[in-house]
Protein backbone atom coordinates (compact mmCIF):
# COMPACT_ATOMS: atom_id res chain seq x y z
CA UNK A 1 0.00 0.00 0.00
CA UNK A 2 1.05 3.66 -1.04
CA UNK A 3 0.60 6.57 1.73
CA UNK A 4 0.79 10.16 1.38
CA UNK A 5 1.21 11.61 4.50
CA UNK A 6 0.86 15.37 4.48
CA UNK A 7 2.66 17.30 7.50
CA UNK A 8 4.51 14.22 8.61
CA UNK A 9 7.44 16.21 9.78
CA UNK A 10 5.19 17.88 12.49
CA UNK A 11 4.45 16.03 16.12
CA UNK A 12 1.45 13.72 15.38
CA UNK A 13 2.26 13.46 11.72
CA UNK A 14 6.42 11.89 12.47
CA UNK A 15 4.73 9.57 15.38
CA UNK A 16 2.64 8.46 12.87
CA UNK A 17 5.16 7.96 10.17
CA UNK A 18 7.51 5.82 12.37
CA UNK A 19 4.52 3.64 13.58
CA UNK A 20 3.48 2.68 10.64
CA UNK A 21 6.67 1.75 8.84
CA UNK A 22 7.37 -0.16 12.30
CA UNK A 23 3.42 -1.91 11.61
CA UNK A 24 3.64 -2.03 7.75
CA UNK A 25 7.44 -2.36 6.76
CA UNK A 26 6.17 -3.35 2.92
CA UNK A 27 3.97 -0.32 2.76
CA UNK A 28 5.65 2.58 1.42
CA UNK A 29 4.90 6.43 2.32
CA UNK A 30 5.75 10.15 0.91
CA UNK A 31 5.80 12.51 3.32
CA UNK A 32 4.68 16.15 1.84
CA UNK A 33 5.36 18.74 4.34
CA UNK A 34 6.43 22.71 4.31
CA UNK A 35 8.93 22.63 6.64
CA UNK A 36 7.16 25.88 8.63
CA UNK A 37 8.13 26.45 12.21
CA UNK A 38 6.40 23.74 13.67
CA UNK A 39 8.22 20.51 11.06
CA UNK A 40 11.06 18.91 12.03
CA UNK A 41 13.39 16.01 9.88
CA UNK A 42 15.21 15.30 12.62
CA UNK A 43 12.27 13.60 14.09
CA UNK A 44 12.11 11.02 11.18
CA UNK A 45 16.31 10.67 10.99
CA UNK A 46 15.81 6.75 12.12
CA UNK A 47 13.91 6.36 9.04
CA UNK A 48 15.72 8.96 6.21
CA UNK A 49 17.71 6.27 4.42
CA UNK A 50 14.41 3.40 4.47
CA UNK A 51 13.90 2.74 1.04
CA UNK A 52 10.29 2.47 1.74
CA UNK A 53 10.21 6.63 2.83
CA UNK A 54 10.23 9.16 0.37
CA UNK A 55 10.27 13.32 1.99
CA UNK A 56 8.60 16.04 -0.50
CA UNK A 57 9.34 20.00 0.53
CA UNK A 58 6.37 21.64 -0.81
CA UNK A 59 3.37 23.06 0.16
CA UNK A 60 -0.56 21.37 0.21
CA UNK A 61 -1.45 24.48 -1.40
CA UNK A 62 0.74 23.85 -4.80
CA UNK A 63 -2.23 22.36 -6.51
CA UNK A 64 0.57 20.71 -9.03
CA UNK A 65 2.74 19.27 -6.71
CA UNK A 66 0.04 17.74 -5.07
CA UNK A 67 -1.30 16.53 -7.54
CA UNK A 68 1.38 14.76 -9.42
CA UNK A 69 2.15 13.60 -5.44
CA UNK A 70 -1.10 11.89 -5.47
CA UNK A 71 -1.04 9.83 -8.70
CA UNK A 72 -0.72 6.24 -8.12
CA UNK A 73 -0.83 6.59 -4.19
CA UNK A 74 -4.05 4.45 -2.05
CA UNK A 75 -4.48 6.66 1.03
CA UNK A 76 -3.89 9.89 1.79
CA UNK A 77 -3.81 10.73 5.41
CA UNK A 78 -3.89 14.08 6.05
CA UNK A 79 -2.18 15.77 9.17
CA UNK A 80 -0.67 19.02 7.84
CA UNK A 81 -2.05 22.10 9.58
CA UNK A 82 -1.13 25.16 11.38
CA UNK A 83 -2.38 23.65 14.75
CA UNK A 84 -1.42 26.41 17.63
CA UNK A 85 -4.60 28.31 18.98
CA UNK A 86 -2.70 31.05 20.36
CA UNK A 87 -0.96 31.44 17.23
CA UNK A 88 -4.11 31.77 15.29
CA UNK A 89 -5.39 34.63 17.59
CA UNK A 90 -1.98 36.43 16.95
CA UNK A 91 -2.64 35.87 12.89
CA UNK A 92 -5.19 33.94 11.57
CA UNK A 93 -4.11 34.40 7.79
CA UNK A 94 -1.77 31.14 7.79
CA UNK A 95 -4.38 28.86 9.13
CA UNK A 96 -7.26 30.40 6.95
CA UNK A 97 -4.59 29.35 3.73
CA UNK A 98 -3.31 26.11 5.05
CA UNK A 99 -6.31 24.45 6.53
CA UNK A 100 -9.11 25.66 4.08
CA UNK A 101 -7.41 26.03 1.18
CA UNK A 102 -4.83 23.66 1.86
CA UNK A 103 -7.35 20.49 2.09
CA UNK A 104 -9.57 22.14 -0.30
CA UNK A 105 -6.45 21.79 -2.68
CA UNK A 106 -5.75 18.30 -1.82
CA UNK A 107 -9.44 16.77 -1.94
CA UNK A 108 -9.30 18.03 -5.39
CA UNK A 109 -6.47 15.56 -6.46
CA UNK A 110 -7.61 12.92 -4.66
CA UNK A 111 -10.50 12.85 -6.61
CA UNK A 112 -8.91 13.54 -9.73
CA UNK A 113 -6.68 10.77 -8.88
CA UNK A 114 -9.10 8.06 -7.17
CA UNK A 115 -7.64 7.63 -4.03
CA UNK A 116 -8.99 4.92 -2.40
CA UNK A 117 -9.10 6.53 1.16
CA UNK A 118 -8.74 10.51 2.37
CA UNK A 119 -8.26 10.13 5.66
CA UNK A 120 -8.51 13.94 7.44
CA UNK A 121 -6.97 14.40 10.90
CA UNK A 122 -9.27 17.08 12.93
CA UNK A 123 -9.50 17.74 16.35
CA UNK A 124 -12.35 18.30 19.17
CA UNK A 125 -12.12 22.23 19.02
CA UNK A 126 -14.65 22.35 16.29
CA UNK A 127 -17.29 21.52 18.81
CA UNK A 128 -16.88 24.20 21.18
CA UNK A 129 -16.74 24.59 25.20
CA UNK A 130 -18.54 22.06 27.43
CA UNK A 131 -19.52 23.62 30.92
CA UNK A 132 -17.03 22.97 33.67
CA UNK A 133 -18.24 19.92 36.28
CA UNK A 134 -20.84 19.09 33.87
CA UNK A 135 -21.17 15.12 32.76
CA UNK A 136 -21.21 16.16 29.26
CA UNK A 137 -19.18 14.91 26.87
CA UNK A 138 -18.71 15.83 22.98
CA UNK A 139 -20.41 13.41 20.72
CA UNK A 140 -21.07 12.50 17.07
CA UNK A 141 -23.99 14.04 16.81
CA UNK A 142 -22.52 17.68 19.14
CA UNK A 143 -23.32 20.73 17.14
CA UNK A 144 -19.91 22.55 15.14
CA UNK A 145 -19.35 25.56 17.41
CA UNK A 146 -15.66 26.96 16.97
CA UNK A 147 -14.96 29.89 18.78
CA UNK A 148 -10.83 30.27 17.48
CA UNK A 149 -9.84 31.27 14.45
CA UNK A 150 -7.90 27.81 14.40
CA UNK A 151 -11.09 25.44 15.14
CA UNK A 152 -13.37 27.43 12.87
CA UNK A 153 -10.31 26.49 10.28
CA UNK A 154 -10.48 23.02 10.88
CA UNK A 155 -14.23 23.15 11.02
CA UNK A 156 -14.61 24.54 7.48
CA UNK A 157 -11.85 21.81 6.21
CA UNK A 158 -14.43 19.18 7.54
CA UNK A 159 -17.42 20.45 6.29
CA UNK A 160 -15.29 20.41 2.87
CA UNK A 161 -13.82 16.68 3.28
CA UNK A 162 -17.70 15.78 3.68
CA UNK A 163 -18.91 17.70 1.18
CA UNK A 164 -16.12 15.86 -1.47
CA UNK A 165 -18.29 12.80 -0.13
CA UNK A 166 -21.54 13.66 -0.53
CA UNK A 167 -21.45 15.08 -3.14
CA UNK A 168 -18.16 13.37 -5.44
CA UNK A 169 -18.62 10.01 -3.42
CA UNK A 170 -15.12 10.89 -2.48
CA UNK A 171 -13.92 7.70 -0.25
CA UNK A 172 -13.06 9.65 3.39
CA UNK A 173 -12.85 8.83 6.65
CA UNK A 174 -12.33 11.76 9.34
CA UNK A 175 -11.08 11.63 12.99
CA UNK A 176 -11.78 14.22 15.52
CA UNK A 177 -9.40 14.05 18.23
CA UNK A 178 -8.59 15.39 21.87
CA UNK A 179 -4.99 17.31 23.02
CA UNK A 180 -2.75 14.85 22.25
CA UNK A 181 1.08 14.79 24.05
CA UNK A 182 3.81 12.69 23.61
CA UNK A 183 7.66 12.36 22.01
CA UNK A 184 8.56 15.29 19.50
CA UNK A 185 5.90 18.09 20.29
CA UNK A 186 6.86 21.07 19.82
CA UNK A 187 7.06 22.85 23.08
CA UNK A 188 4.59 25.47 22.72
CA UNK A 189 2.27 23.37 23.51
CA UNK A 190 1.18 22.77 27.20
CA UNK A 191 2.42 19.81 28.46
CA UNK A 192 5.51 19.96 26.10
CA UNK A 193 5.94 23.71 27.55
CA UNK A 194 5.54 22.62 31.16
CA UNK A 195 8.01 19.58 30.97
CA UNK A 196 10.65 21.69 29.56
CA UNK A 197 10.34 24.65 31.67
CA UNK A 198 10.54 22.74 34.72
CA UNK A 199 13.73 21.08 33.32
CA UNK A 200 14.99 24.92 32.39
CA UNK A 201 13.48 25.65 35.80
CA UNK A 202 11.87 28.71 34.01
CA UNK A 203 8.47 29.67 35.13
CA UNK A 204 5.41 28.05 34.41
CA UNK A 205 2.48 29.80 32.43
CA UNK A 206 -0.75 28.86 33.01
CA UNK A 207 -3.81 31.03 31.92
CA UNK A 208 -6.47 32.65 33.77
CA UNK A 209 -7.87 30.79 36.73
CA UNK A 210 -5.84 27.57 35.51
CA UNK A 211 -9.18 25.44 35.97
CA UNK A 212 -9.66 25.03 32.09
CA UNK A 213 -10.16 21.12 31.60
CA UNK A 214 -8.71 19.02 28.40
CA UNK A 215 -8.70 15.52 27.25
CA UNK A 216 -5.41 14.31 26.60
CA UNK A 217 -4.48 11.61 24.24
CA UNK A 218 -1.18 9.69 24.28
CA UNK A 219 0.37 10.13 20.68
CA UNK A 220 0.63 6.60 20.41
CA UNK A 221 -2.69 5.85 21.18
CA UNK A 222 -3.89 8.11 18.92
CA UNK A 223 -1.27 6.60 16.10
CA UNK A 224 -3.56 2.73 16.88
CA UNK A 225 -6.82 4.50 16.41
CA UNK A 226 -5.92 6.10 13.07
CA UNK A 227 -4.27 2.94 12.13
CA UNK A 228 -7.63 1.13 13.12
CA UNK A 229 -10.07 3.68 11.45
CA UNK A 230 -8.20 2.97 7.97
CA UNK A 231 -8.13 -0.70 7.94
CA UNK A 232 -11.58 -1.82 9.76
CA UNK A 233 -13.12 1.96 9.55
CA UNK A 234 -16.63 2.87 7.15
CA UNK A 235 -15.90 5.02 4.23
CA UNK A 236 -18.22 8.35 5.00
CA UNK A 237 -18.16 7.85 8.65
CA UNK A 238 -16.26 10.24 11.68
CA UNK A 239 -14.56 8.23 14.45
CA UNK A 240 -13.81 10.02 18.23
CA UNK A 241 -11.00 9.41 19.69
CA UNK A 242 -10.29 10.78 23.05
CA UNK A 243 -7.60 9.84 25.76
CA UNK A 244 -9.59 10.25 29.29
CA UNK A 245 -12.45 9.15 31.64
CA UNK A 246 -12.06 11.68 34.06
CA UNK A 247 -11.49 15.41 33.87
CA UNK A 248 -8.37 16.65 34.87
CA UNK A 249 -7.82 20.58 35.18
CA UNK A 250 -4.40 22.11 33.81
CA UNK A 251 -3.74 22.97 37.26
CA UNK A 252 -3.42 19.67 38.17
CA UNK A 253 -1.75 18.51 35.55
CA UNK A 254 0.65 20.90 36.23
CA UNK A 255 1.03 19.63 39.87
CA UNK A 256 1.38 16.06 38.41
CA UNK A 257 4.17 16.78 36.39
CA UNK A 258 5.71 19.03 39.00
CA UNK A 259 5.52 15.75 41.24
CA UNK A 260 6.80 12.98 39.18
CA UNK A 261 10.29 15.62 38.17
CA UNK A 262 10.41 16.19 42.58
CA UNK A 263 9.76 20.26 41.92
CA UNK A 264 7.72 23.00 44.43
CA UNK A 265 5.09 24.59 43.15
CA UNK A 266 6.96 27.88 43.20
CA UNK A 267 7.12 28.16 39.49
CA UNK A 268 3.69 28.18 38.76
CA UNK A 269 3.34 31.93 37.30
CA UNK A 270 -0.63 32.98 36.66
CA UNK A 271 -0.58 35.07 33.60
CA UNK A 272 -3.51 37.06 31.47
CA UNK A 273 -5.94 34.45 29.89
CA UNK A 274 -6.41 33.64 26.41
CA UNK A 275 -9.18 35.39 24.46
CA UNK A 276 -12.16 33.03 24.18
CA UNK A 277 -10.29 30.26 26.05
CA UNK A 278 -12.91 26.88 25.56
CA UNK A 279 -13.69 25.75 29.41
CA UNK A 280 -13.30 22.34 29.30
CA UNK A 281 -12.79 19.42 26.94
CA UNK A 282 -14.34 15.77 27.35
CA UNK A 283 -15.08 13.22 24.29
CA UNK A 284 -16.81 10.54 24.10
CA UNK A 285 -15.18 7.38 22.00
CA UNK A 286 -16.82 4.66 22.84
CA UNK A 287 -18.76 4.71 19.55
CA UNK A 288 -14.70 4.10 17.88
CA UNK A 289 -14.94 1.39 20.98
CA UNK A 290 -18.01 -0.43 19.69
CA UNK A 291 -17.68 -0.12 16.02
CA UNK A 292 -13.69 -1.00 15.56
CA UNK A 293 -12.60 -2.09 19.09
CA UNK A 294 -10.15 0.70 19.92
CA UNK A 295 -9.68 2.20 23.02
CA UNK A 296 -6.59 3.75 24.61
CA UNK A 297 -4.03 1.57 26.02
CA UNK A 298 -2.40 3.90 28.63
CA UNK A 299 -3.18 5.63 31.44
CA UNK A 300 -2.51 9.61 31.58
CA UNK A 301 -0.03 8.77 34.80
CA UNK A 302 1.91 6.40 32.54
CA UNK A 303 1.84 8.54 29.55
CA UNK A 304 2.86 11.31 31.67
CA UNK A 305 6.05 9.50 32.82
CA UNK A 306 7.01 8.60 29.71
CA UNK A 307 7.06 12.16 28.07
CA UNK A 308 8.50 13.93 30.94
CA UNK A 309 11.55 10.91 30.40
CA UNK A 310 11.52 11.46 26.94
CA UNK A 311 12.07 15.20 27.46
CA UNK A 312 14.84 14.84 29.92
CA UNK A 313 16.46 12.31 27.35
CA UNK A 314 16.30 14.42 24.24
CA UNK A 315 17.00 17.67 25.52
CA UNK A 316 19.14 19.00 22.37
CA UNK A 317 16.06 18.56 20.18
CA UNK A 318 14.05 20.80 22.31
CA UNK A 319 16.72 22.85 22.87
CA UNK A 320 17.65 23.50 19.08
CA UNK A 321 13.88 24.68 18.87
CA UNK A 322 13.63 26.58 21.88
CA UNK A 323 16.62 28.88 21.10
CA UNK A 324 15.67 29.30 17.85
CA UNK A 325 13.02 31.64 15.87
CA UNK A 326 10.83 30.23 19.15
CA UNK A 327 12.21 32.93 20.80
CA UNK A 328 10.63 35.68 19.41
CA UNK A 329 7.03 34.30 19.58
CA UNK A 330 7.46 32.94 23.32
CA UNK A 331 8.45 36.96 23.79
CA UNK A 332 5.31 38.27 22.36
CA UNK A 333 3.16 35.56 23.58
CA UNK A 334 4.51 35.91 27.24
CA UNK A 335 6.35 39.17 27.31
P1 LIG B 1 2.18 20.38 14.14
O1 LIG B 1 1.96 21.86 14.16
O2 LIG B 1 3.12 19.77 15.09
O3 LIG B 1 2.63 19.93 12.66
C1 LIG B 1 2.03 20.42 11.51
C2 LIG B 1 2.90 20.02 10.33
O4 LIG B 1 2.27 20.49 9.13
C3 LIG B 1 4.30 20.64 10.35
O5 LIG B 1 5.27 19.66 10.05
C4 LIG B 1 4.26 21.71 9.27
O6 LIG B 1 5.51 21.95 8.66
C5 LIG B 1 3.26 21.10 8.31
N1 LIG B 1 2.60 22.11 7.47
C6 LIG B 1 2.03 23.27 7.87
N2 LIG B 1 1.55 23.97 6.81
C7 LIG B 1 1.80 23.19 5.71
C8 LIG B 1 1.54 23.34 4.33
N3 LIG B 1 0.91 24.43 3.85
N4 LIG B 1 1.93 22.37 3.49
C9 LIG B 1 2.58 21.26 3.95
N5 LIG B 1 2.86 21.08 5.25
C10 LIG B 1 2.48 22.02 6.13
O7 LIG B 1 0.73 19.75 14.29
P2 LIG B 1 0.27 18.43 15.08
O8 LIG B 1 0.08 18.78 16.49
O9 LIG B 1 1.13 17.31 14.69
O10 LIG B 1 -1.19 18.25 14.45
C11 LIG B 1 -1.38 17.46 13.28
C12 LIG B 1 -2.85 17.48 12.91
O11 LIG B 1 -3.64 17.00 13.99
C13 LIG B 1 -3.40 18.87 12.59
O12 LIG B 1 -4.29 18.76 11.51
C14 LIG B 1 -4.14 19.29 13.85
O13 LIG B 1 -5.19 20.18 13.56
C15 LIG B 1 -4.64 17.94 14.32
N6 LIG B 1 -4.86 17.82 15.76
C16 LIG B 1 -3.83 18.06 16.64
C17 LIG B 1 -4.04 17.88 18.00
C18 LIG B 1 -2.93 18.11 19.00
O14 LIG B 1 -3.20 17.99 20.20
N7 LIG B 1 -1.71 18.39 18.61
C19 LIG B 1 -5.30 17.48 18.47
C20 LIG B 1 -6.34 17.32 17.55
C21 LIG B 1 -6.10 17.45 16.19
O1 LIG C 1 -8.31 19.66 21.54
C1 LIG C 1 -7.45 19.42 20.48
C2 LIG C 1 -6.55 20.62 20.27
O2 LIG C 1 -5.62 20.62 21.31
C3 LIG C 1 -5.84 20.59 18.92
O3 LIG C 1 -6.77 20.68 17.90
C4 LIG C 1 -4.83 21.74 18.80
O4 LIG C 1 -4.08 21.59 17.61
C5 LIG C 1 -3.89 21.67 19.99
O5 LIG C 1 -3.02 22.78 19.95
C6 LIG C 1 -4.67 21.66 21.30
O6 LIG C 1 -5.33 22.94 21.54
P1 LIG C 1 -5.39 23.56 23.01
O7 LIG C 1 -5.58 25.01 22.88
O8 LIG C 1 -6.33 22.81 23.87
O9 LIG C 1 -3.89 23.17 23.50
P2 LIG C 1 -2.75 23.99 24.23
O10 LIG C 1 -1.64 23.04 24.47
O11 LIG C 1 -2.43 25.27 23.56
O12 LIG C 1 -3.44 24.36 25.63
C7 LIG C 1 -3.95 23.35 26.49
C8 LIG C 1 -4.57 24.04 27.71
O13 LIG C 1 -3.52 24.67 28.47
C9 LIG C 1 -5.53 25.16 27.37
O14 LIG C 1 -6.56 25.20 28.33
C10 LIG C 1 -4.69 26.42 27.45
C11 LIG C 1 -3.73 26.09 28.58
N1 LIG C 1 -2.40 26.75 28.48
C12 LIG C 1 -1.72 26.63 27.32
C13 LIG C 1 -0.47 27.23 27.17
C14 LIG C 1 0.30 27.11 25.88
C15 LIG C 1 -1.90 27.44 29.57
O15 LIG C 1 -2.54 27.54 30.64
N2 LIG C 1 -0.66 28.02 29.43
C16 LIG C 1 0.07 27.97 28.28
O16 LIG C 1 1.18 28.56 28.22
Amino acid sequence: MKLLVTGGAGFIGSNFILYWLKQYPNDSIVNLDLLTYAGNLENLISVENNPNYEFVHGDICNSQLVNSLTRNIDIIVHFAAESHVDRSIQNASPFIQTNIVGTYTLLEAALKNKVKRFHHISTDEVFGALELNSQDKFHLDSPYNPHSPYSASKASSDHLVRAYGTTYNLPYTISNCSNNFGPYQFPEKFISLVITNVLENKYIPIYGDGLYVRDWLYVEDHCEAIDVILHKGKVGSTYLVGGLTKDISNIEVIYQILDEMKKDKTLIHFVKDRPGHDRRYAIDWSQTTSELEWKPKHSFADALQKTILWYKNNQEWWKRIKTGAYLNYYKQQYG
